[in-house]
């Protein structure tokens, strides 16, 4: 039987999603993002050569690959006609590849305006947002104000509800805020010329994906974000907007749990984080350095660091549960190769008492510091390898205790940042 898979980011995100994604839809026909927006940077690398993609779905460079933005994701049409345009000049060409919900909310220039706004007022409170507008966009959809893309099709009406939710904008940004104010009219002859490029783009991808699953088609479902930014689940109010764990790809779709069969959970062999908000076994000594230099850990959307820490494998074991996992990809394993020796953290526990805690409540996080398990690292380089048996017995080893503490399998691990750059222990489409 074909299999639908999930492939979802188990900490804060850039676990290394979009490598996997790309990774296993070769043989896939459909790759679908569901949730997010562009916040996200996905990073492929093929053949030595990097692309960075923020809102297009990854699998979409194999050219047998059809893409979906499903309603779900917050999409803004200028970020969206640039990518196609970066593709374009690396000779990837989506023309008739790429369907957009008609229901998908749209993200314009007052949002992003809010978010900088809000982020600034918040001063040393700021959440660190991405500054893309994802917050504002999200909550006009709750709010029922926001225009979508399917209202790019009727321009009269376009420009009315502009006017109108512009003016509510900039009477927030202006009186509250004491931020520049936006003009519809620029806005909207920016937004025009976008319309003609994507119009037939949009559709009902729920639709378009039912259709799919008649037709037994093995679709990829492409998660942004990671479970820890997740608005219900996440270490709010240090998240982002959106549902980045499983029931995002539900509501985001229109696809029933029934047809999800396989779900993986990237993790990165150690921890980051980019942005503000709780984070134990955050590092600030050699190994941080380690991580940072050898990991490249600078963010791929907004350039910032990104926060290092050993493997917290407390938040590993809440994502299986909460994702319903079917199995790990263990990501940039490469990365640890030269640490004499390597942490994972297995329990929390409380700074006064010593005792032992249980997943901390938000305002619980500062009181609670890592309780480790240390193993030998190794010298032999492991970047590149394909072969579970070709990684040092210590790599095997640590592998084989995550298996242990989550009590999932670990099916795929990644060795280096290129496509070739994987060891494909169980196939996920078919176990
Ligand atoms: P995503 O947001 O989850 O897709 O991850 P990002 O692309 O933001 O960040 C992951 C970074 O790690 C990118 O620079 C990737 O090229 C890189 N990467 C992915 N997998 C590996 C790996 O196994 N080893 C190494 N060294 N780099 C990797
Ligand atoms: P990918 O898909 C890492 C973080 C931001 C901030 C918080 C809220 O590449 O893994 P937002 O702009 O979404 O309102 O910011 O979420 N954040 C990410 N961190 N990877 C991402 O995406 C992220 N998308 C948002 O840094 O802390
Ligand atoms: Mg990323």
């Amino acid at each position: 039987m074909n299999k639908n898979i999930v492939i979802l980011g188990t900490q804060w995100g850039d676990e290394g999603k979009g490598k996997i994604v790309d990774c296993l839809t070769s043989n896939s026909a459909y790759v679908v993002r569901y949730q997010g927006g562009h916040n996200a940077g996905h990073t492929l690398v093929i053949n030595g050569k990097k692309i960075i993609l923020h809102l297009i779905p990854s699998g979409l460079l194999h050219d047998n690959v059809i893409g979906i933005i499903a309603n779900g994701v917050v999409v803004s049409p200028l970020e969206l006609i640039k990518e196609i345009k970066m593709l374009e000049t690396n000779n990837v060409f989506i023309d008739k590849r790429l369907f957009i919900s008609s229901a998908s909310p749209l993200i314009l220039q007052y949002h992003i305006e809010m978010d900088i706004a809000r982020e600034k007022k918040l001063g040393i409170s700021a959440l660190g947002t991405t500054g893309r507008g994802i917050g504002p966009a999200y909550e006009d959809k709750i709010a029922r104000r926001a225009l979508r893309i399917g209202d790019l099709k009727n321009e009269k009406t376009l420009s009315t509800r502009l006017e109108k939710i512009v003016s509510y904008y900039n009477h927030q940004l202006v009186s509250f805020y004491k931020h520049k104010p936006v003009d519809y009219k620029i806005i909207l002859r920016d937004l025009l010329p976008t319309i003609d490029l994507i119009y037939d783009m949009i559709q009902d991808t729920t639709s378009i994906l039912h259709n799919a699953i008649q037709d037994r088609k093995k679709i990829v479902f492409e998660g942004a974000q990671g479970s820890f930014l997740d608005i219900d689940h996440g270490t709010y109010p240090y998240v982002t907007s959106s549902n980045s764990t499983i029931g995002g790809v539900i509501t985001g779709t229109g696809v029933g749990p029934k047809h999800l069969h396989y779900i993986l959970g990237v993790t990165k062999a150690y921890s980051t984080r980019v942005g503000h908000g709780p984070f134990p076994t955050e590092l600030f000594d050699d190994v941080d350095k380690h991580f940072s230099q050898k990991g490249c850990e600078f963010g791929s959307t907004t350039g910032r660091k990104r926060r290092t820490g050993w493997l917290d494998a407390v938040s590993l074991c809440r994502s299986v549960h909460i994702n319903s996992l079917s199995g790990l990809c263990i990501t940039k394993l490469d990365v640890l190769d030269g640490l004499n020796e390597i942490k994972i953290c297995t329990a929390y526990k409380n700074i006064n008492t010593s005792e032992i805690v249980s997943f901390p409540n938000i305002d619980e996080w500062e009181n609670i510091i890592p309780v480790y398990e240390t193993y030998s690292g190794w010298t032999k380089k492991t970047l590149g390898i394909r072969k579970l048996k070709d990684l040092p017995y210590e790599a095997r080893n640590y592998i084989n205790r995550i298996e242990e503490i989550t009590q999932t399998p670990v099916d795929v691990i990644s060795t280096g940042p290129d496509r070739s750059d994987i060891i494909l222990i169980r196939d996920v489409f078919f176990c």
